[in-house]
C-alpha cells in the first residue's frame, strides 16, 4: 500500500553541525533569524535511506569500499525511467561533490586563459570555479521576460564565443531562476557547442525536483552528438536531502571525454566515498519514487503560499515563476533598496536569513533567494514574518 508522507517539521537541526544554522551569526549578524538559505531541506531524509544506513551499521567493519555496482545500477535505472536517458556502468564515476566534478572538468577540458561560458545569475561556484582555475569567464546572462521568466540569450552567446572558448557550464534545471530548459532551447545551445567544439558540463543535480507539467530533458539525451560532448553531474544531495552523504555521480558516454576526465579524476584521487553514502544512495534511487512525488506536492504548496503573499505586494516583491527546485527567486527591485539594505530588511525586519541575489552574479542585484523546503508550519512562520515586515513598510493588504 502507498505510504503518505506528510513532511512534518524536521527533527531539530539547532545545535547540530548544520551549516544553515551554525553560520547564522557569521552570515546574518544574529542568531534569531529563521534560516532559509543554503540548498538543503529542513525535512527529514527519507526513512528508507535511514533504514539502509542502520542495516549497514550492523556490520562492524568500515574499511575501504568500492562503490557497489548495484548503487550505480540503481541510478542508471532511475535515470532511464525518470528521464529517458540510458547510461552504461562504464560511463559512471563517483564524486563526493558536483562542484568538485565541475572543477575537475574545468581542469581536464580547458587550459589557462581559455574561455568557459556560464549563464548568470547562477549558483556562484559556476563562476568562482572558472576564475580560480584562471580560465576566462564568459558571462552569457539569461534574459528575463516581462512575466519574470528567464530564457537563454542565444545572440549574446553567439557574439561571445571565440576560438578559445572550450567549455560551457550548463545549470539544468537552473538554480536560482527555477527554469526547466525545453528541448528547443537546449538544442540552440547544442548547435553552437557542436559548431565550435565546446564541451558541455551539464549540472543536473536539481533534475528530480521538477514540477508537472514540466519535465527534465537531460542535455545528453538530445542526440548522439549531444551525448558525445556532454559530461553530466547528478546526485541524491538535493532530491533526497542527502548533501551530508557526499555522494554524487558523473556520467560520460564518450570514451575520449571519459579518458580525459579520468586523468584529472585519478590525479586528485576522488576515491570511493563512504560506506553510508553507498547504501543510502542505492536505497534512495531504489525506493525514492513515491516519497519524491509526495515531496514535490508538499513543496509546491509552500511555493503557492509565498506566491499569495507576494501578490499582495506586487510593487515590492515578485516571485519568479518556478518550474523546478525548492528555491524561490524573489525580485525585490520594486523596494528600491541597495543590496545591503535589502539584506538588512530581510534579516532585521523579517528575521529571515535568505541568500542575497547579488551572490549569484551582478544580474542578481535586487533579488533574494528563499529556500522553501521546510514543513508547512515553518513556511507559515516564514510568511508571517515576511508579511509583518512588508506591512510595517507598505501598510496592511487585505487577503
Ligand atoms: C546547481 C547546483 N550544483 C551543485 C550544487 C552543490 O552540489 P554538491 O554539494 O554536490 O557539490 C548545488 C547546491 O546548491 C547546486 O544548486
Amino acid at each position: 500500500m502507498k505510504k503518505n508522507y506528510t513532511f512534518q517539521p524536521s527533527t531539530c537541526r539547532e545545535n547540530t553541525n548544520a551549516e544553515k544554522y551554525i553560520l547564522r551569526k557569521q552570515l546574518f549578524g544574529r542568531e534569531d533569524v529563521l534560516p532559509v538559505w543554503v540548498a538543503d531541506m529542513d525535512i527529514d531524509t527519507p526513512d528508507f535511506v535511514l533504514e539502509a544506513v542502520k542495516k549497514r551499521l550492523e556490520h562492524p567493519v568500515f574499511g575501504y569500499e568500492e562503490v557497489p555496482k548495484s548503487a550505480f545500477l540503481a541510478q542508471i535505472e532511475w535515470m532511464k525511467k525518470e528521464h529517458g536517458v540510458v547510461y552504461e556502468l562504464e560511463d559512471m564515476f563517483y564524486s563526493h561533490s558536483v562542484v568538485a566534478s565541475m572543477n575537475a572538468v574545468i581542469e581536464a577540458f580547458t587550459k589557462e586563459g581559455e574561455g568557459v561560458i556560464v549563464q548568470t545569475p547562477v549558483y556562484s561556484p559556476f563562476f568562482h570555479s572558472v576564475k580560480e582555475h584562471k580560465r576566462k569567464l564568459i558571462k552569457n546572462p539569461l534574459k528575463q521576460l516581462v512575466d519574470g521568466k528567464y530564457v537563454f540569450d542565444i545572440e549574446d552567446l553567439k557574439a561571445k564565443i571565440d576560438e578559445k572558448t572550450k567549455l560551457l557550464l550548463l545549470c539544468s534545471p537552473h538554480n536560482p531562476v527555477g527554469r526547466v530548459w525545453l528541448k528547443e532551447e537546449l538544442e540552440q545551445i547544442l548547435e553552437l557547442c557542436l559548431e565550435h567544439n565546446i564541451v558541455v558540463f551539464s549540472d543536473e543535480i536539481h533534475s528530480d525536483l521538477v514540477y508537472a507539467p514540466n519535465f527534465h530533458m537531460p542535455f545528453a539525451s538530445l542526440s548522439q552528438k549531444a551525448r558525445d560532448i556532454t559530461i553530466t553531474a547528478m546526485g541524491v544531495g538535493k532530491t533526497f536531502n542527502m548533501a551530508g552523504f557526499a555522494m554524487s555521480t558523473v556520467a560520460i558516454s564518450n570514451k575520449e571525454l571519459r579518458e580525459k576526465f579520468m586523468e584529472v579524476y585519478k590525479k586528485v584521487h576522488f576515491a570511493n566515498g563512504t560506506v553510508f553514502g553507498h547504501v543510502g544512495f542505492e536505497a534512495a534511487y531504489t525506493h525514492g519514487k513515491e516519497w519524491l512525488e509526495d515531496l514535490k506536492l508538499h513543496l509546491i504548496q509552500n511555493f503557492h503560499m509565498l506566491q499569495i503573499l507576494c501578490e499582495k505586494y506586487p510593487h515590492a516583491v515578485n516571485v519568479t515563476p518556478i518550474e523546478a527546485t525548492y528555491l524561490a527567486w524573489l525580485d525585490c527591485r520594486g523596494m528600491q533598496l541597495s543590496n545591503k539594505k535589502l539584506k538588512e530588511f530581510f534579516v532585521n525586519e523579517a528575521k529571515l536569513g535568505l541568500n542575497n541575489g547579488i551572490s549569484f552574479g551582478r544580474e542578481g542585484s535586487g533579488f533574494m533567494r528563499l529556500n522553501f523546503a521546510i514543513s508547512h508550519a515553518k513556511m507559515l512562520q516564514v510568511i508571517k514574518q515576511l508579511e509583518n515586515a512588508l506591512q510595517n513598510r507598505y501598510g496592511r493588504k487585505n487577503d
